[in-house]
């Protein structure tokens, strides 16, 4: 019997979200049913919403979620109804050729729900990055919900299930940052942050923060800018030059999904220095840059999918070293909200107001 539950539903591109119906089946095999208890509003449910991430509408969204296991299906062992578990948008399946291969955090074939949560008519919805979490129940494969402990709370358990983890994995897994390291991050939302933070924990030496907004510049210092740029106003890539020797930095991470960041990006760091794509970018974004600069300079151009995570070794333990003080990872939280009030979150997101608005249930 599928369960009826309220769920956020983006029914075409550009269209306003709304709170509707959602059928919610009974978990089948491999399959695990979670009550939600947070989802953060990331930046790429807006990307849903617009269209920018394909045309599979209807969307359920919501994908930054933490919650607590209900039902499982036949032959599910790593976790029991009860658990408190991270929702992640990357199971490895342990089959493809990239998990053979040994990088389980590229794999290919990442594992889903196989039954699909539906509307009322029967019309199968698309569950955002294959979570669907703005919905009291949502249905997974049980390898996307990892077991936390649950002293951390469920907001900030939440986030960890993408932008935290894709911001910490940008600095740390894909860009390498270590002690000593200067770092520019493009972009200071949660993702960008989350990448500030990460460099902090790594021992990054110089961190330097670009936005054009100057209260985001304001909370990156918070977790760890040691600098911060508006980029409106004043030419980044100089600013930055200017702060590491005449330098650039050796690794500029780009947190926002735009040719003219990654630009900046791409020419504000040292030589041999590795630039890092976090930020997603939409189909229509083009790029230009001379071929001898990118053979001249160097290093390493690299994108990071959900910061090249495990989510079964990493998401504990960001969460212990949150728990034990070394990670601030409740600044992260700037409001809890409704399930009605997404729309407004994504409004709040585009005017800077917040860093996560976290729809707790
Ligand atoms: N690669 C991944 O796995 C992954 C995971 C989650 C999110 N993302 C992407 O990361 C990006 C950031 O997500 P978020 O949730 O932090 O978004 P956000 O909207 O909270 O933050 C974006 C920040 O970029 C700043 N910004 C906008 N234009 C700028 C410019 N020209 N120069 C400098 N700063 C500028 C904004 O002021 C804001 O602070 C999005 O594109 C999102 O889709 C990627
Ligand atoms: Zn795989
Ligand atoms: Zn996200």
């Amino acid at each position: 019997m599928p369960h009826k539950v309220r769920g956020v539903i983006a029914a075409a591109k550009g269209v306003k979200v709304k709170v509707g119906a959602v059928f919610v089946p009974d978990p089948g095999p491999g399959e695990a049913l979670v009550r939600v208890q947070a989802c953060g509003v990331c930046h790429t449910d807006l990307h849903y919403r617009e269209g920018a991430i394909n045309d599979e509408f209807p969307f359920l969204l919501g994908h930054e979620a933490s919650g607590i296991v209900e039902q499982v299906g036949d032959g599910v062992n790593n976790v029991e109804p009860g658990d408190f578990v991270i929702i992640a948008w990357r199971a490895p399946c342990g089959t493809c050729r990239s998990c053979v291969r040994g990088h389980p955090w590229y794999c290919f074939a990442s594992k889903n729900a196989q039954q699909p949560m539906t509307l009322a008519d029967g019309t199968a919805l698309s569950p955002a990055l294959g979570i669907g979490a703005f919905a009291e129940l949502t249905l997974v494969d049980a390898i996307q919900a990892v077991k936390v402990n649950r002293a951390a709370g469920p907001e900030i358990a939440g986030l960890v299930g993408c932008g935290i983890m894709a911001g910490l994995g940008a600095a740390i897994n894909t860009g390498g940052v270590s002690r000593g390291d200067s770092v520019a991050v493009f972009g200071c939302g949660g993702v960008g942050d989350a990448a500030i933070a990460g460099s902090h924990l790594a021992g990054a030496h110089t961190i330097i923060a670009v936005d054009i907004d100057d209260r985001k510049l304001g909370w990156a210092k918070d977790f760890g800018a040691t600098h911060v740029i508006n980029s409106s106003e004043t030419d980044p890539v100089k600013a930055i030059r200017d702060l590491t020797g005449g330098n650039g930095v050796n690794v500029a991470i780009e947190a926002v999904g735009n040719p003219v960041t990654y630009e900046q990006a791409f020419y504000s760091r040292d030589h041999a220095g590795t630039v890092v794509l976090v930020g997603v970018p939409s189909p229509d974004m083009k790029i230009e840059l001379p071929l001898l600069e990118i053979f001249g300079r160097g290093g390493a151009l690299k994108s990071s999918w959900y910061g090249d995570c495990l989510p079964s070794r990493d998401f504990s333990l960001y969460i212990d070293l949150y728990l034990q003080g070394r990670l601030p990872l409740d600044k992260f939280v700037s409001e809890t909200i409704a399930l009605d009030d997404v729309e407004e979150a994504f409004a709040k997101m585009e005017r800077g107001e917040v860093l996560r608005s976290v729809v707790k249930f």
